[in-house]
């Protein structure tokens, strides 16, 4: 059987560098492309040490879209792992005409130039955020209310739909796959460099010497913290590779998460243990707008249409991280 090459937009990001691994590992040809807005270029380093191959960086904005379907014609594409995106929920509160250019409409054009160029297989990196700022304290299911509360929500679960025109199109195949709180690393070259995670935020205070913040401890939760679901970026991974080989047809939407939550409290407590700075002072400051107590997923699906469970414990993701 070929190899075959895989586009990862956003793959010199977070997530992007931990599915390029996983690919590799698993026999497939990848080529980067990001534009290096918050990806680095020292992770595709790593990875080309690792694996000893010739990994392609084309260092481009998604917005590029001559330079992309040039791309994709000179690698000869199977298939596009579409990470590349801005994340950041507040941010896209106050550039939403920004969020809704990177997130939906260039995704938009590259299912067009996927297309144009017979590239059959695509999987969409999309979010929790779709579903808001849910009331119950159940998990939340694929097919249930989509209210997203933000311009990075809504791009996201607007862009889902276009994804999902482009895999019903007789014989092409993919997905979106709804993240949760993305943990942990495989590697130290590999951490996450954003500040949107909760785990990334306890330690970057930490490490100014700064005590982390709580923000409300009155939730109907057992410890009144907000509860999440968080899943590790390896077990991200090896969802992508499961959709990817999926010789099935796959739903339009999945979650992707470990169906456990724990809590802001817990999480901070595991964070303080592993950097043995279990007497710092906790901060616990009023709610945030727009923070639901509960939201983690129902992880039901993934496994019934691709067998994708988690492997990696919270405990483990964190340790990850040292
Ligand atoms: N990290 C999480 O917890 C999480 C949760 C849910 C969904 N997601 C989604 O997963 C994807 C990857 O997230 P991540 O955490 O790896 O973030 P990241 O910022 O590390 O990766 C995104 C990558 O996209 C690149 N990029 C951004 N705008 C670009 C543009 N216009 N042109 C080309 N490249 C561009 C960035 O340089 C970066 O390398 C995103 O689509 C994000 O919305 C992440």
């Amino acid at each position: 059987m070929t190899q075959e090459t895989w586009l990862l937009t956003g793959g010199a990001g977070y997530i992007g560098t931990h599915i390029a691994d996983e690919f590799i590992r698993n026999g497939k040809n990848v080529v980067i492309y990001d534009s290096l807005y918050q990806g680095l270029e020292s992770r595709i380093v790593y990875l080309r040490a690792k694996h000893n191959v010739e990994i392609p960086l084309i260092k481009a904005d998604i917005r590029d879209y001559n330079e992309i379907e040039s791309v994709i014609r000179t690698h000869k594409i199977d298939g596009i792992v579409h990470t590349a995106a801005l994340k950041a929920v507040g941010e896209s509160m106050e550039k939403p005409d920004e969020y809704f250019e990177v997130n939906l409409d260039a995704t938009t054009e590259l299912l067009e130039i996927a297309k144009r160029n017979g590239v059959k297989k695509f999987i969409f990196s999309s979010t929790a955020a779709v579903y808001g700022s849910p009331d119950s304290m159940d998990p939340c299911k694929e097919d249930g209310d989509k209210k997203p509360i933000s311009p990075y929500g809504d791009s996201k679960y607007q862009a889902e739909s276009k994804v999902t025109d482009f895999i019903n199109l007789e014989g092409n195949h993919g997905t979106s796959l709804r993240f949760f709180n993305v943990v942990g690393a495989a590697a130290p070259e590999l951490l996450d460099n954003s500040v949107e995670n909760l785990v990334p935020i306890v330690l970057g205070k930490l490490n100014k010497g700064e005590a982390p913040t709580i923000f409300g401890t009155d939730y109907p939760t057992p410890d009144g913290t907000c509860i999440r679901d968080y899943v590790d970026v390896r077990d991200i991974a090896r969802a992508h590779l499961a959709a990817a080989n999926a010789t099935t047809k796959l739903p339009p939407a999945m979650n992707i998460g470990t169906g456990r939550g724990a809590s802001v409290r817990e999480i901070i407590k595991l964070v303080l243990e592993a950097t043995n700075k279990g007497d710092t002072k906790v901060n616990e400051v009023e709610r945030r707008a727009g923070d639901p107590a509960f939201l983690c997923a129902d992880i039901n699906l993934a496994k019934l249409a691709m067998g994708f469970t988690s492997q990696y414990s919270l405990e483990e993701s964190v340790r990850s991280l040292f």
